[in-house]
């Protein structure tokens, strides 16, 4: 064996490294839980192309239906298919701030399942309405009314996508995850109401998996805000309060119904939705009614507000659900943190 080779001196130390950086490389544990659930995740992966596809048929449908549960899809795609790129931004971060090894991991898995998420919406699309959600020509009104809607919806995705960008970087994890939580609080709820709803095996089984992975997003959100709120100062609490309001804004379209005078949409926007939705809701997808919905919005909201108030952040006024709070006025695009 060759003689090692040790310079006069001693070893030069590598130069540090500067950062934000991915190096050097480490696994910190500090919070077992995060380790554990990380866990789980690899044991609950699922598939969606496993699910019993046969089973859904565009001849169980009318056309109006199909367009209705395209439309609902394309709809959940403005979030679920965010989920991807949102939080694979979000590992990224966290590698490079030096998270402990399981919140990197956490991200990571959540990257995974909101792919399978946004899968689903692709798979049901294909299935019912090749060419969806825009890669069509619409004919009859009914058509033209869900192909525009849909063109107005995904051009308030991509305003919010910039605030995004930008939020990564300016907010801190605090800020940044309250918004997380609430997004996945939204989601657990809406997917296990729309499980209860369905009438199609498909989507039943569809709707249980995503909303247990939703659970445990929610989870993950909880484990690393209960390490994070003992250190919040009076500023950004306040912040937080502003952000529980842009939550509510953004996730209002999928959960419930757009709020007014935030969403970018024409006139029309709004009375075409509720139509669509109707076909959706009469095809049997599982979408609660109007009054329903408000209820479940409201009783997730009371979650969340319990969760916050523990931690001494004010619950924003909600007097679209005439829920009270501090009221915050004006919510930019920029103030959206598009997550599901
Ligand atoms: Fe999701
Ligand atoms: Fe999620």
């Amino acid at each position: 064996m060759a003689d090692l080779t040790i310079p006069e001196g001693g070893f030069w130390p590598a130069p540090e490294i500067p950062q934000p950086n991915i190096y050097p490389m480490e696994w910190r544990v500090e919070t077992e839980k995060l380790a554990a659930i990380y866990e789980k995740s690899k044991r609950m992966v699922w598939n969606p192309a496993d699910l019993p596809w046969d089973g859904l048929s565009p001849d169980d449908f009318t056309v109006e239906q199909r367009l209705g549960i395209m439309y609902w899809f394309a709809v959940l795609a403005n979030f679920d298919a965010s989920g991807p790129a949102v939080f694979a931004r979000a590992t990224i971060q966290a590698f490079e701030k030096h998270e402990e090894d399981p919140v990197r991991k956490c991200f990571f898995s959540i990257t995974r399942d909101e792919m399978n998420h946004e899968e689903c919406c692709q798979r049901t699309i294909a299935k019912l309405w090749p060419g969806g959600p825009l890669d069509w020509t619409p004919v009859t009104d009914l058509e033209k009314a869900a192909h525009n809607n849909i063109g107005w919806l995904y051009h308030n995705g991509g305003r919010y996508w910039n605030g995004y960008t930008a939020a990564v970087g300016k907010y801190s994890l605090p800020v940044l995850f309250t918004s997380f939580m609430m997004g996945e609080m939204a989601a657990s709820t809406l997917f296990r109401g729309m499980a209860s709803g369905t009438r199609h095996p498909v989507f039943g089984e569809m709707f249980q998996r995503i909303g247990r992975d939703e659970s445990r997003h929610l989870q993950i959100c909880m484990t690393i805000l209960e390490n994070e709120w003992p250190g919040l100062t009076d500023d950004v609490r306040s912040l937080i309060t502003r952000q529980l309001r842009a939550g509510f804004v953004f996730l209002s379209m999928i959960l419930w119904e757009p709020p007014e005078g935030f969403w970018d949409l024409p006139p029309y926007f709004l009375a075409n939705h509720r139509v669509l939705m109707d076909h959706a809701r009469t095809a049997g997808l599982g979408v609660l009614s109007y009054e329903e919905q408000a209820e479940n919005w409201r009783v997730a909201m009371a979650r969340v507000r319990a969760i916050v108030e523990r931690w001494g952040i004010e619950f924003p006024a909600i007097p679209e659900l005439d829920i009270e709070g501090v009221p915050v006025d004006f919510i930019d695009p920029e103030d959206i943190i598009p997550v599901f």
